[in-house]
């Protein structure tokens, strides 16, 4: 653990450690129920300018803390079944090898994208004909993730949550008039004793299953895809069906997670991490990359290793009370995508420089050119995806 005293915050790294973190209730998502702007030291007034965006969060699990937390996780959990999840592992399958693309391609734009939002459409009950309004509006409403989101992102991203908002208001209230077999008519329907969810709060539950959903498994598809490219004996050990794809998705998530970081406010005295007090008002990120290597847990961590029998020990999707509520639907639309591009193209490999992205804690890929064997490449991909440059490469306020 290290403070940086440019960032104001406190890095943990140790699996250890960010475990504990995650599990500590003396630390939290969110300072707002237990003090002031005031005393906690990197928090910033939220910005008027932006209350649309900021009304979408309000509601948001990422953003509540008990108890508004646990009532609002109980609600959503009970729409979000494990039943309903798993209702949808045959149209993963479906959708992933209806929107397989052909010889040549570029993974994330013609497969992965695409794939994911008819998926959550499917979930949510959404023709996928508005599939293209809900990526371009999680596109923008995710850039005030990042520490270093500019005007013009923060603009885009208000107008894109204002829209996404008057969206769902009318699904919902199309749903209470033709209830259907959806995730919106199930958060409509829900009751856990005695008490439901208001419109407010199925907007933002809706906005943060996409937006949490979609960025991660699309950005989990784009660094696996490259890493299996770029060992290809792994590649080969899926090809040939030494190892499954479900057990793949855990390493590819281990080996290069989609979310680098989450952070946490230390909301009380007394707090120790990896035995180093850090007092209230602090702000801590957990690196969940460096937590994903470390040898106390993983053996030899940097080696890729799609058989790695602990991989699914990673942090990637984090842990206690925040611990990703869509993990189940990840792992089945992840391992459906990821069986149909090795049994389709087995001879997939890379037709070009792949490119990254320039965020760093939704960590990913603007594009990865892939062909198979039978269309020639045009240029040879050299060493590593390009890396983001290092004013880029700051952690964030998630
Ligand atoms: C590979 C894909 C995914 C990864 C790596 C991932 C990772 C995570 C992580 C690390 C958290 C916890 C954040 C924290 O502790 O601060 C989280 C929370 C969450 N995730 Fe995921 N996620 C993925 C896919 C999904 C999907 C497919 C959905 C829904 C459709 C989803 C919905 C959510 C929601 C709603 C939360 C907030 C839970 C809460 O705060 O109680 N995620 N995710």
């Amino acid at each position: 653990m290290f403070y940086e005293s440019g960032l104001e915050r406190w890095f943990v790294t140790r699996h250890a450690d960010v475990r504990a973190c995650l599990r500590d209730r003396r630390l939290g998502r969110n300072f707002r129920h237990v003090g002031s702007e005031d005393e906690f030291d990197a928090a910033e007034p939220l910005d008027p300018r932006r209350q649309a965006f900021w009304d979408s969060e309000r509601w948001s699990l990422l953003w509540l803390e008990p108890p508004e937390h646990t009532r609002i996780r109980k609600l959503v959990a009970a729409a979000f079944t494990p039943r309903s999840v798993d209702a949808l592992r045959g149209p993963c399958a479906e959708l992933a090898q209806e929107r397989f693309p052909g010889e040549r391609f570029e993974l994330l734009r013609d497969f992965a994208q695409p794939y994911s939002i008819a998926v959550i459409c499917r979930l949510l009950g959404v023709p996928t004909d508005r599939g293209r309004d809900l990526l371009d509006w999680s596109h923008a409403m995710v850039k005030m993730y990042e520490l270093d989101t500019t005007e013009a992102q923060a603009e885009a991203a208000t107008a894109a949550a204002a829209e996404f908002r008057d969206y769902v208001v009318s699904l919902i209230e199309q749903r209470r008039l033709e209830p259907r077999d959806d995730l919106v008519t199930r958060l409509v329907e829900a009751r856990v004793d005695g008490e439901r969810l208001s419109d407010a709060q199925i907007v933002s539950t809706i906005i943060v299953l996409l937006n949490a959903g979609h960025e991660a498994t699309v950005n989990t598809l784009g660094n696996g895809v490259l890493a299996l490219l770029r060992h290809r004996e792994q590649w080969e050990r899926l090809v040939e069906g030494e190892v499954d794809a479900a057990a793949a998705v855990e390493e590819l998530i281990r080996w290069d997670p989609p979310l680098q970081l989450f952070e946490r406010w230390v909301l009380e005295e007394g707090v120790e991490i990896a035995g180093q007090p850090v007092p209230r008002g602090a702000k801590v990120a957990l690196l969940f990359g460096a937590a994903n290597r470390d040898p106390r847990v993983f053996e030899d961590p940097d080696a890729f290793d799609v058989g790695r029998a602990n991989a699914s020990e990673h942090i990637g999707f984090g842990g206690g009370i925040h611990v990703c509520i869509g993990a189940p639907l990840a792992r089945i639309e992840l391992e459906a995508a990821l069986r149909t591009l090795f049994e389709r193209g087995p001879k997939l490999e890379l037709a070009d420089e792949p490119l990254r992205n320039r965020a760093f804690v939704i960590w990913g890929l603007d594009r990865v050119e892939v062909c198979s064997s039978s269309a020639t490449p045009t240029r040879l991909p050299s060493s590593s995806a390009r890396a983001p440059s290092s004013s880029s490469a700051r952690p964030s306020t998630t």
